[in-house]
């Protein structure tokens, strides 16, 4: 049973069906994520109140974190054993992108942006989710008696520089464009192929991909217009 399950995990079609499957996760846990940043343009207490009700259950958080990492390792771990495997097969690769169409600078990028926005994560809990969310900076400019904006505050201040909020559109950008070729190259893996339906798989998945990198980016932009324009923050 054993031997049985390590054969069918070595072979190539087995890897990318886990490459895609843990995508997948990765791109339902994006789309909850930016509609769950949003709540910040409508203020303070929405989003502070969603960030309460998401660690309300520890246990329920923690599994969901769990499945996630395990997805991040997997996919990152499978992605590299399948790109090693089409570099030794180029022959294979170059009839299969022959085949459908794919072209070389949309493979090539799915490496980069895909390492870009694994280390933007990394970067990226340290900024929001370690910190103390009760602490000096997670109070705004101008706030009574220091007081404390927690997540909000937090987000908020971290924003007001101009080059990290810079760094965020770029990584932002890279996550949408990783997700929408992932999305194209899912459907690929899944051998889903029709003339009818390929050219609006492809459509369907660079606008979702565009609205997830502006969905993001308006966090940052938002912050910077209101605090630039009209000064203390509340
Ligand atoms: C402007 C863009 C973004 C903003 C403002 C933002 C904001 C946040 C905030 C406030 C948290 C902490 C939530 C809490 O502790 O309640 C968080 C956590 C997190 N974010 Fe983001 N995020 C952004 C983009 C992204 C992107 C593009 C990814 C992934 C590709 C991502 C992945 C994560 C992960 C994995 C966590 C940890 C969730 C956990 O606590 O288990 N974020 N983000």
């Amino acid at each position: 049973m054993s031997a049985k399950f390590g054969t069918l995990l070595g072979t190539s079609v087995v890897k990318k069906q886990i490459v895609a499957l843990t995508g997948l996760i990765g791109v339902g846990f994006i789309i909850g994520h930016v509609a769950g940043n949003s709540l910040i343009l409508f203020g303070p207490e929405a989003i502070n109140g969603y960030s309460d009700m998401l660690h309300a259950v520890p246990e329920l958080l923690w599994i969901a974190r769990l499945i996630l990492v395990a997805s991040l390792v997997l996919h990152v771990y499978f992605t590299i054993l399948v790109t090693l495997e089409n570099r030794a097969a180029r022959v294979d690769r170059y009839a299969l992108q022959a085949n459908h169409g794919e072209t070389n600078w949309a493979k090539k990028t799915m490496i980069y942006t895909g390492l870009l926005v694994f280390f933007f994560i990394l970067f990226h809990l340290t900024d929001f989710t370690f910190p103390d969310k009760t602490g000096p900076d997670t109070v705004l400019t101008g706030s009574e008696g220091e007081a404390s904006y927690g997540l909000y505050g937090l987000v908020w201040n971290s924003f007001l520089s101009v080059p990290r909020s810079l760094f965020y559109i770029l990584a932002v950008c890279c996550v949408g464009l990783h997700l929408s070729h992932g999305i194209q190259s899912l459907f690929q893996t899944i051998g889903f192929f029709h003339d009818r339906y390929t050219e609006k798989i492809r459509l369907a998945s660079n606008v979702l991909g565009a609205l997830v990198a502006l969905g993001f980016s308006l966090v940052p932009i938002f912050v910077i217009l209101r605090h630039y324009t009209f000064g203390p923050d509340v």
